[in-house]
């Protein structure tokens, strides 16, 4: 189902954030943000999930607009917002909890990504506890768990070292190959978005505006083999000096 973006403008007080957006991000890809800080990424994300509405325009999922927070687009913040008084495998089933999925499923479910996360030794512990990675990695099973239609996710991997980075990346595409949901993706990091997007959209400084795109392969393969493409620096540049330039 796609998530449109019809010529969105939106601020805060005097200050313009986004500018005329336009985008349609397509059913079933996963389309990438790319941009200066203080660009609107983050603001973009906000108002696709819909505890935002725009001053002026409309955002449409599946062709209605979007006018509240809804299951069917999970989101995943720049920094982790976590229930601090529930453990890591509780903050997981918290969404299963609420859409009446319990007992055994429930168990499965939450296993399951606490698994594919990394985290199965550390389920019990509260976000306190966990390091900054962690409490990242937490949000990304607590959001994979739901199967959202859309997912929302805004600089997910930022924290991560470079050894967890492909792997969170790899899971990223394999739950996509699975479900197909529509993905929008914000990331500083050039190389993330090549992997992870079949469309890269950069914008320009605040206001933010789409000033290029980027179409890539659809089907994708590891992360850390399209690293290894002779390719892959080549294009890598291409858009470090399209930032550059901005
Ligand atoms: N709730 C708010 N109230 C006032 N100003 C805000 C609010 N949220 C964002 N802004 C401002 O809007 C602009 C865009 O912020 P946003 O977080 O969308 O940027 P971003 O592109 O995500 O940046 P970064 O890459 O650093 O995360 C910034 O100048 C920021 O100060
Ligand atoms: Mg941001």
């Amino acid at each position: 189902m796609s998530l449109e973006f019809k010529n969105v403008s939106h601020g805060y007080g005097g200050l313009e954030v986004l500018k005329d957006v336009r985008f349609n991000a397509e059913p079933g890809r996963i389309t990438v943000l790319l941009g200066p800080s203080g660009c609107g990424k983050s603001t973009l994300l906000k108002l696709a999930a819909g505890f935002e509405r725009p001053a002026a325009g409309s955002v449409c999922f599946d062709e209605r607009p979007v006018t509240g927070p809804g299951a069917e687009r999970g989101m995943m913040f720049q920094t982790p917002v976590l229930f601090d008084w529930l453990t890591a495998a509780g903050n997981v089933a918290f969404g299963l909890r609420q859409a009446g999925v319990r007992g055994k499923e429930q168990q499965e479910r939450v296993d399951r990504f606490m698994e594919l996360t990394g985290l199965s030794d550390f389920r019990d512990y509260y976000p306190s506890a966990l390091s900054g990675g962690m409490q990242q990695r937490t949000a990304l099973a607590r959001l994979l768990v739901m199967e959202p239609q859309c997912l929302l996710m805004d600089e997910p991997f930022a924290a991560l070292d470079a050894q967890l980075r492909p792997k969170m990346q790899s899971l990223v595409l394999s739950v996509w190959q699975d479900l197909r949901p529509t993905v929008l993706f914000v990331t500083h990091d050039v190389e993330e978005a090549l992997v992870l997007g079949h469309r890269i959209l950069v914008f320009s400084k605040r206001p933010g505006q789409i000033v290029r795109e980027i179409e890539r392969e659809f089907e994708k393969r590891d992360p850390l083999e399209q690293l290894m493409d002779p390719d892959f620096g080549k294009e890598k540049r291409n858009i470090l000096e399209i930032l550059r330039d901005l």
